[in-house]
Order: structure tokens, then sequence, then C-alpha cells
């Protein structure tokens, strides 16, 4: 069998998803939409060979912790389930972004290992059936398969639930500045723990109503090329999600005071007529969607703000797909 190596791209959800109908599974309770990101990705090598008698699994740099490596094997054994084999295999990967950047790693990791353990083992998968492997390894994973915009669909069975891209006005060329907080002080929830109980908020129901009308509302403002109505559709929703990890049992704040003071950057922009627009995932950092001509405007703001590690510029990412260079 031979050695594949593949590279998958994190993504940032515009609509967001928390929540799961179907843990095993990992079908999503709502639908949701997201960005892939050019400057944030994984390489992943995958061997599977009968010279190994164990899978042998490494991260460079950082290493895996032992439960991210049994997921990994978990995933292997997805794909030699569907393989109709029993061969053991070595993978080997590498993000070229910190895990504690705040962006998904578990996104694009388990979007490459998907491709490239698919592709050693001699399988053959569309891309809509890639997506489906990917979302069992992380949900969020399932739209770095696609890249570029797409949405993930909830459904109530495991091939029905997967990503596709959809149209985005080539026009508004989108930059997402990734604006990493200094302070990382809150304990790590991780997601798969903070979602399973996002039901215990009472307002739970209705937000998942709500992310449904807001894909609508998304796609409506992408065909329109209304800039104005896309933001606010990007900025209710980050309020969506956090409304929802606030309110759960236990409630769960992943803001710091700089996630806030960003926010405020971006209203006292808004109020000169730039329009750039913030939304954050399970942790104090900040994406903000801006155009490419307001970038150099909107990190002179940022840089007035304390408390900020980093900015990382990305433009919108491609899908995932095979490589030359293997790890190993
Ligand atoms: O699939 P996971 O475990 O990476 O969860 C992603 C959860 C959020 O990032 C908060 C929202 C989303 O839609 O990506």
């Amino acid at each position: 069998m031979q050695k594949i190596t593949a590279q998958a791209h994190s993504n940032i959800a515009l609509v967001k998803y928390w929540g799961k109908k179907d843990a095993g599974l990992r079908l999503p309770r709502n639908s949701s939409v997201a960005i892939a990101l050019d400057e944030a990705y994984t390489l992943t090598t995958v061997e599977f060979d009968e010279k190994y008698l164990e899978d042998d699994v490494e991260l460079i740099g950082e290493g895996f912790e032992e439960d991210e490596k049994d997921k990994v094997k978990k995933h292997l054994d997805r794909v030699r389930a569907m393989a109709g084999i029993t061969t053991k295999a070595k993978v080997v990967s590498q993000n070229n972004f910190p895990k504690s950047a705040g962006m998904a790693s578990s996104a694009s990791g388990f979007a490459a290992l998907s491709m490239a353990a698919v592709e050693s083992a001699g399988l053959k998968l569309s891309e809509r059936e890639m997506s489906v492997l990917a979302r069992n390894g992380s949900g969020s994973a399932s739209r770095s398969i696609p890249g570029e915009v797409s949405v993930w669909y909830t459904a109530e069975t495991d091939e029905e639930s997967y990503a596709e891209r959809i149209s985005f006005p080539d026009n508004w060329k989108v930059k997402v500045l990734l604006v990493m907080a200094e302070d990382t002080s809150a304990k790590k929830i991780s997601t798969t723990d903070g979602m399973a109980m996002a039901p215990t908020s009472p307002y739970f129901v209705h937000a998942v109503k709500e992310a449904e009308l807001n894909i609508e509302r998304l796609k409506e403002a992408m065909s329109l090329g209304d800039w104005s109505a896309f933001g606010k559709v990007i900025e209710d929703e980050c309020y969506r999600l956090h409304t929802i990890c606030m309110t759960q049992t236990p409630n769960i704040l992943y803001w710091r005071g700089v996630t806030i003071e960003v926010f405020q950057g971006l209203y006292r922009l808004r109020e000169q007529g730039l329009e750039a627009f913030f939304t954050v995932d399970a942790g104090p950092h900040v994406h903000i969607i801006t155009k490419d001509e307001d970038v150099a405007k909107v990190k002179a703001e940022l840089a007035k703000i304390n408390g900020i590690k980093k900015v990382i510029e990305c433009g919108v990412g491609p899908s995932a797909h095979l490589v030359d260079n293997h790890l190993f």
C-alpha cells in the first residue's frame, strides 16, 4: 500500500455548530457554514503496511496527547473497516500553526488524516463521502474537505450529513485576521464536552432554529453581494453561540477582556464607515472577517489594544488535496 500525504485547511464557522443530535455519529443539531483559511493547515502522511505491528501515530512539534492518539487510531479503524483490511499504519502529522492558536486543528487534522488514509488504503471516495468520513473524526472537519466557503448539512443519517462548497462573491477579496489573545487562562474545555451540555441552556431549542434561519440570511446576503448584511449575520452568530455557552450548565465563558476590546475596536471603526466583523469560537481569540483593502486600517486599530499576542492574516483556503512532500 502506498505512502500518501494530504493537506487540509482549518476553517472558521460563520454560522456555528454547537450541539449534536447523535453524539456517536457526530450528527449536528443544525447546519453550519464556514470559511477555510489558506494560512492554517495540516499536512498528514499515512502509510498502511504489513511492516507495522501497531499503529504508530506522531504529531511533529507539539506531540499528541494520549486521548488524541486514540482518536486518530479510531479513525484509522473506520478506514480499515471501509477497506476491509486489518493492516496497521504509520501516521505523521504537522500543523503550520500552534494548537493553542485557537484555530481548529481538529478540523484540518481529521480532514487531512481522512484523505491520506483513504488513498493509502486504496479506497476511492467522492468528496461527499470523504466529508462524511472526516465528520466522524471531528464535526468541523467535514467542512475542511470542500474548503473555500462551505455548508455542512444537519441530517438524520450518517451519509446525508456532509459539507459542500457554496458560491461566494469573488469581488469581496475576503481576509480573515486571527487575533490571538495572550490570556489563555480559561480552563480548556473540549468542544465535545462543551457542546454535550448545550441542551441545558434554556435558549437552546430556539437557538438551533435561529441557526437555520441565519444560514438563509447569510446565503441571501452573499447572493446580493450585501457586505453589511453578511457581517450582521456573522456577529449575530457569534453572540448566538456564546449565549448558549454562557447559559448552559456548567456555564462556559470563553471570552477574556481582550476579546471584548477587539469587538469594541471594530465598533469604533464602523462608526468611521469601515465594516469589518468579528466572530469567536470556543476560546478567547477573535477572527475578524474583513476585505483586503481594509486590512491595514484594521491592524492599526488592533495595535492600540493591549493583550494581543499575534495577528495572523489569512485568505480563503482551498479544499483538501494530495501533495508530494511526505513527512517520513
Ligand atoms: O467539530 P469541533 O469539535 O471542532 O467543534 C467546533 C465548534 C465550534 O468551533 C465552536 C463551532 C464550529 O462550527 O466550528
